[in-house]
């Protein structure tokens, strides 16, 4: 699989009346918000999970397993349309992305299987989430690790 180069209208139409482009990914704001949403989606969804297996929040079967549920969900969503080649400045996606793009899609796989473990065991109890979420965590820090830099 392969990133696309995609070159926005917006970018194209600024470049055109040659005005200064900013040292921002210009004419990525649609791609940037939505990846950086699916992002905090899944943050949302994993603090809910880490708080009820450390007991600060409440276990409810029902809540654990929308939550891990939603991180599955989020993790068959494809990383091409929210990536696209030229994205990165600005944002805290590294270059490594297209250049390592093999990588970064193979850390992309690993959450899946992760989450999909986490769900099958979500409802049962704390104790059971517990044991689960280091596997998903593991695949959000391996991944931040090698393709994340600081904004
Ligand atoms: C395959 C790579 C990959 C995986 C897996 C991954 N992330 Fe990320 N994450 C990124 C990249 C790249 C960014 C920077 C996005 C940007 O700003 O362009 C990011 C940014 C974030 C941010 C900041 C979003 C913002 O508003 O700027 C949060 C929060 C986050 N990730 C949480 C998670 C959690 C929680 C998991 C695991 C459940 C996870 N990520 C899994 C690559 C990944």
């Amino acid at each position: 699989m392969k990133f696309v180069k995609f070159v926005s209208a917006a970018a194209v139409a600024a470049a055109l009346v040659s005005a200064p482009l900013a040292a921002s990914a210009e004419g990525f704001d649609s791609q940037i918000k939505a990846r950086q949403g699916q992002m905090n989606l899944l943050a949302l969804n994993l603090g809910i999970l880490g708080g009820m297996a450390r007991g600060n929040i409440d276990f409810d079967a029902d809540l654990a397993q929308s939550a891990a549920d939603d991180l599955v969900a989020v993790s068959t969503l494809s990383p091409m349309t929210v990536w696209p080649e030229g994205s990165a400045e600005g944002t805290g996606s590294s270059e490594t992305i297209w250049s390592n793009n093999a990588d970064f899609l193979e850390k992309w796989g690993a959450l899946n299987p992760a989450a999909v473990a986490l769900a099958a065991v979500a409802s049962t109890d704390a104790a059971s989430i517990g044991a689960a979420l280091g596997g998903v965590g593991a695949t959000c820090g391996g991944c931040h690790k090698a393709h994340r830099v600081e904004q």
